[in-house]
């Protein structure tokens, strides 16, 4: 089956390291904010294409753990613009039926900002949902991989957990990703080839796509051109060609 856009076999989920925001407003000569600004659209506009495309789980990386050595106003830029983003898209959310979700240390947000994520989620939430937008933010994963370590050996001393039943399954329950699948295909913008701290046990079989397109240059056109790529490539998980055909 192929979708209304001619795309033969859609991710289930689709992460993308958004990234070139600051190079697209450098070579404006404009303010780095301008670039997360225009870099919002494209989230907006990639959103509604992967709703379009039937994509059930999108993945946005939207600030590191890394991203807090920034300088503090573009920090707290980022914040207020997360803010209003959320505050202008709302309606569109609950429209599309597009479920809200966040993974990374949420508790780190300025209260503000977290107090509105959190409500426009819940609102999310009730609405119902075909497809999930997750937001991670102030998102490490080697951070949330000693996060979930912490917490398996916190049960085992307590004796509610036995070290015989730590598995893949326990240790992916454990994780801010608990409950959402691994990620089928991840994008990378701006010519960038590295993964940067993002989803490094879940993207164990993860397709990459890298692109030097810059985030806010990635619109409709770009996201489809992604999709197709994977379209046309096989994952063996292991396997032989032979086996897959049988
Ligand atoms: C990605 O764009 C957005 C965030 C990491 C918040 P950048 O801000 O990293 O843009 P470049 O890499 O400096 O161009
Ligand atoms: C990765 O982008 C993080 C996000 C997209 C949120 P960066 O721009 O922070 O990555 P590095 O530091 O260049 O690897
Ligand atoms: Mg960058």
């Amino acid at each position: 089956m192929t979708t209304q856009q001619g795309i033969a076999r859609v991710p289930r989920h689709v992460a993308i390291i958004m990234d070139g925001n600051g190079r697209w407003a450098k070579k404006r000569m404009w303010n780095r904010l301008r670039g997360h600004r225009e870099g919002a659209e494209s989230v907006d506009i990639v959103t509604e294409a992967a709703r379009m495309a039937g994509v059930e789980y999108l993945t946005l990386y939207a600030f590191s753990t890394e991203n807090w050595n920034r300088p503090a106003d573009e920090v707290s830029g980022l914040w207020d613009l997360l803010g209003d983003f959320l505050e202008k898209k709302k309606a569109k959310l609950l429209n599309n039926r597009i479920r809200l979700h966040f993974i990374g240390h949420m508790e780190h947000l300025p209260e503000k900002t977290r107090e509105k994520a959190f409500r426009v989620k819940r609102e999310t939430e009730e609405n119902g949902w075909d497809m999930t937008l997750t937001l991670a933010l102030s998102y490490g994963s080697r951070d949330e991989l000693a996060y979930a370590l912490r917490t398996v050996a916190e049960k085992v001393k307590s004796g509610s957990l036995r070290t015989e039943e730590i598995n893949e399954t326990l240790i992916s329950e454990h994780l801010f990703t608990a409950g959402l699948p691994d990620p089928d295909l991840i994008i990378r913008t701006s010519g960038e080839v590295r993964v940067s701290n993002f989803l490094l046990w879940q993207s164990a079989y993860a397709e990459y796509y890298f692109t030097e397109v810059l985030w806010p240059d990635f619109r409709e056109k770009e996201f489809l051109d992604a999709l197709r790529s994977y379209a046309g490539r096989t994952r063996r998980f292991g396997k032989t060609d032979e086996q897959l055909k049988d």
